[in-house]
């Protein structure tokens, strides 16, 4: 049964860079937001160190540029990091008026620091900056009339005006299951965001909680959008190592307050990898704890903060300092059992400035969205920033278009066609190809790559989508299959980027070519049913393309 539902802007995910732009546009427009679970679900409410913007009169826009163009090992969009940094105090501070209770000392909002950074620019909730920020926005989103939140809608794919045989191609809307009737519901919108955030649950050891399958990547490239450095999923050097603790990170503010990661012996390490020691960018950190472990044959290692004065740990770091203890570490006396985990996806869908994909209509923000920042490796704590920051333009870019002519326009969307379709009877085969496929992502396509790696890799992959589309063709769809078949095509993006970057550069490390291209570009891939040429913007026209 298909429901429909009419609005003038769709917002697919709740998470900072969803309720920004929600809250943005909801004075005027009737917004509807879906989350695939809770409105808490994804990354933002997980955020621990906080947020980057230059706020300390002693910083300048321009070291936390060159900040950033350094982490992203040289590869970053100038364009894009000068957009964001230079209205990031803005964005901050219109979440400080939104609510946002950041934390503050007698010299006014605390700044911390984090690994490349070169100077204190981190405003922080003590360690549970997202939980601040999110619960902020949530409560304030509830409170608008204009905005209507579905819980527990799950966007299977993006209705296009090219799919449904029209002329002038735009984004009009999306198929959504409702998890808890099992109805799929056509929304109607000449506005479309996707805020879906990452894709790191495409690895089987990750700081992400459930749902960051990559819905919108894969959404958007089904839809004819190109999708940019995939191959760049960063891993955070530090998730706390128990066998009951499933993907909880130690914020590297730990390190930036002076924490310091030790081996099982009790000794230093970082200083044979990187002058700045435990300071180092998060791929130089991750790649050195991989590298230590490989070679000692060690399970983890240790970051040790019990240096400095329990009041201070305890002040800094209290929701560290709880959830270690209920594992029986306590941070105040003894170092914590760390290693690295899959944590953010630096590619996505191609934007400009203001949100905009290739798709008329369609915007993309926050993780999921691709918009040069981050290069070859994010900076810490530059990406609540991103969400804010691209959430406020593309909300801008939104008022400035003539929505009118389009809400005006008298057509229905056709209903979701179940009638080939039967109950699965196996949904084992779900559940065994979701492990496979993460398992194999971590083994080939993680923090050390080779050539051979990818390619069986590939092997697999292309197995399993086969797999995938049989039993999508066949069966009703459910939330697992629909993250399934969207992890399936974002570990595949993952892999032809990778296999197309002939160097080692940022997160992308491969023992097959382990030097820094003297040049380099973005990947760039493209959809078969792309749209040529208007779409694409001049500045892009020389990048690599091919097609998966
Ligand atoms: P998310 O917050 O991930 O939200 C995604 C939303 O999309 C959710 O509402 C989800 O339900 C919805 N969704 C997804 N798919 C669908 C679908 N198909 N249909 C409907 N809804 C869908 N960054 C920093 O800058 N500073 C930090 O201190 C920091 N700490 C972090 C700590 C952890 C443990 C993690 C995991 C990440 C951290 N990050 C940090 C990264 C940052 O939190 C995320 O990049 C950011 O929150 C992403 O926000 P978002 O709005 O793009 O997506
Ligand atoms: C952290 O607190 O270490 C995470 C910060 C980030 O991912 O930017």
């Amino acid at each position: 049964m298909t429901e429909a539902n009419d609005f003038d802007v769709l917002v697919i995910g709740s998470g900072a860079a969803g309720l920004t732009l929600a809250l943005q546009l909801a004075d005027d427009y009737r917004v509807a937001l879906l989350s695939k679970s809770t409105l808490q679900a994804g990354s933002t409410w997980l955020a621990q160190g906080g947020i980057a913007a230059v706020l300390d009169p002693q910083d300048q826009f321009e070291n936390h540029v060159n900040d950033t163009w350094i982490a992203g090992a040289k590869l970053s969009r100038p364009a894009a990091i000068d957009h964001t940094i230079r209205n990031g105090p803005e964005a901050i501070h219109w979440l400080i008026d939104q609510g946002v209770p950041f934390t503050q000392d007698q010299q006014g909002y605390h700044l911390t620091r984090e690994g490349g950074h070169s100077h204190r620019r981190i405003i922080h909730a003590a360690d549970a900056t997202g939980r601040a920020v999110h619960e902020t926005l949530i409560r304030n989103a509830l409170a608008h009339k204009n905005i209507k939140v579905f819980e527990h809608h799950i966007a299977i794919d993006l209705i296009t005006r090219r799919k449904l045989g029209m002329m002038n191609n735009r984004c009009v809307g999306a198929y959504v299951l409702n998890h808890q009737t099992g109805h799929v519901i056509a929304f109607k919108a000449p506005t479309v965001v996707l805020a879906t955030g990452g894709a790191s649950k495409a690895y089987l050891y990750t700081s992400n909680n459930d749902g960051t399958t990559g819905d919108g990547i894969a959404m958007a490239w089904r839809a004819g959008c190109r999708i940019a450095n995939m191959e760049f999923n960063q891993f955070h050097p530090t998730c706390l190592y128990h066998p009951k603790a499933k993907s909880f990170l130690i914020t590297e503010a730990v390190r930036g307050e002076g924490g310091l990661l030790l081996l099982p012996d009790g000794s230093r390490f970082m200083h044979k990898f990187d002058d700045r020691g435990e300071l180092a960018s998060r791929d130089i950190v991750a790649r050195a704890i991989d590298h230590e472990m490989k070679r000692l044959g060690c399970d983890c290692v240790y970051l040790d903060i019990s240096h400095r004065p329990p009041e201070f740990i305890k002040e800094h770091f209290p929701t560290i300092y709880e959830r270690c203890l209920d594992f029986g570490i306590d941070i105040t006396k003894e170092p914590i059992p760390v290693v690295p985990a899959a944590h953010y996806t630096c590619g996505g869908i191609i934007t400009d400035q203001q949100g905009c994909t290739d798709i008329p209509g369609l915007y993309a923000i926050g993780e999921t969205a691709f918009t040069g920042l981050h290069g070859a490796n994010r900076l810490a704590s530059n990406s609540l920033l991103e969400c804010v920051v691209y959430g406020r333009s593309a909300a801008a870019h939104i008022r400035q278009q003539d929505l009118a002519s389009y809400i005006d326009e008298d057509y229905l969307l056709p209903d979701w066609d179940e009638s080939q379709v039967t109950d699965s009877d196996e949904d084992v085969i779900i559940s065994h190809n979701w492990d496979e496929l993460r398992r194999f992502m971590w083994d080939y396509v993680g923090i050390v790559r080779t050539s051979k790696r990818l390619e069986r890799a590939m092997h697999r992959i292309l197995l399993l989508k086969q797999e995938i589309a049989d039993y999508y063709s066949n069966y009703k769809i459910s939330r697992d299959l629909i993250e399934l078949r969207n992890l399936a095509t974002v570990a595949e993006l993952i892999i032809v980027c990778a296999m197309q970057r002939r160097e080692s550069r940022g997160l992308h490390f491969t023992q097959d070519y382990p030097t820094q291209a003297a040049e380099s570009a973005d990947t760039i891939v493209t959809p078969p049913n792309f749209c040529w040429p208007d779409a694409v913007r001049a500045d892009e026209t020389v990048a690599t393309h091919s097609t998966v």
